[in-house]
């Protein structure tokens, strides 16, 4: 059952780059629209490039994915990331998917450091060890490994998590049998909706082995990442949470974003 109402002592739109909308196939002229943040952000091709129309919003077009910085001017000093490996022969072309769930754009950043949750809510066998984690201004970087089956089998995937912000996240996932490169955004839609896109590309090995990859990945992740969302869903946010040893930095987290507030 979901809670009703707004749940959270703070905004729900905290300052971050928010992705729009994918540009791809506009021609110069073409104008088109999307809502974040409750707000219907008008944009339209140019010869050199997208602008935004009627906002004195700051965006950034990159890759096909149109970005608008929330917030004041100059309010983040973020860089958005670029991947490379989205144009390299190297890896394949990558796949897109969408989820809409009904939570905070902070959530999904504590959810990265919730060691806990790995191996209870996804398919994780034992909670990561933690390599790496630590904060770099308006970023935040996490380096983990947990064993978990894939295709039937125990890996030991690596991953490196970089968060610009509360909206982009940049991630690569090693393991023994394969290697993915991922572009997450979080943007909030409303007060209470949260759309998260992903584009990831799988490095390539064989047309063999990419075929079973291309066709398996897409399904694992989306039911995989969308385990989180009854969660989400119907958690309550409390400001002194009682977290226990594996969840304890997510009270850096929460210190870390109130930046962006
Ligand atoms: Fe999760």
């Amino acid at each position: 059952m979901n809670n009703a109402g707004y749940r959270y002592p703070f905004t729900p739109y905290p300052n971050a780059w928010y992705f729009v909308a994918e540009t791809h196939g506009m021609k110069p002229g073409d104008e088109r629209n999307a809502t974040i943040c409750g707000t219907v952000i008008k944009f339209r091709m140019r010869r050199d490039g997208i602008v935004l129309l009627g906002t004195e919003m700051q965006c950034h077009e990159d890759d096909g994915k149109l970005f608008v910085l929330w917030g004041k001017p100059q309010s983040t000093s973020i860089e958005l990331p670029h991947i490379s490996e989205f144009h390299d022969n190297a890896w394949m072309q990558p796949f897109h998917l969408v989820f809409r769930t009904r939570t905070h754009v902070q959530e999904v950043a504590e959810n990265a450091i919730d060691l806990a949750h790995f191996s209870r809510v996804h398919d994780y066998l034992a909670d990561p060890t933690l390599f790496d984690f630590h904060l770099d201004g308006p970023r935040f970087f996490v380096s983990m490994q947990a064993p978990r089956k894939l295709l039937g089998v125990t890996r030991h995937p690596i991953m490196d998590i970089t968060y610009y912000g509360l909206g982009v996240v940049e991630s690569t996932v090693v393991t023994e049998s394969v290697t993915v490169k991922v572009l997450l955004t979080s943007t909030p839609i409303n007060e209470e909706t949260l759309e998260i896109h992903q584009w990831i590309a799988i490095k390539r090995q064989g047309p063999l082995r990419d075929m079973v990859y291309r066709f398996f990945l897409p399904h694992i992740i989306y039911r995989e990442f969308s385990n989180d969302f009854p969660i989400w869903e119907n958690k309550i946010y409390r400001h002194k949470a009682p977290l226990c040893t594996e969840e304890k930095n997510i009270a850096t987290i929460r210190r870390w974003a109130r930046q962006f507030y």
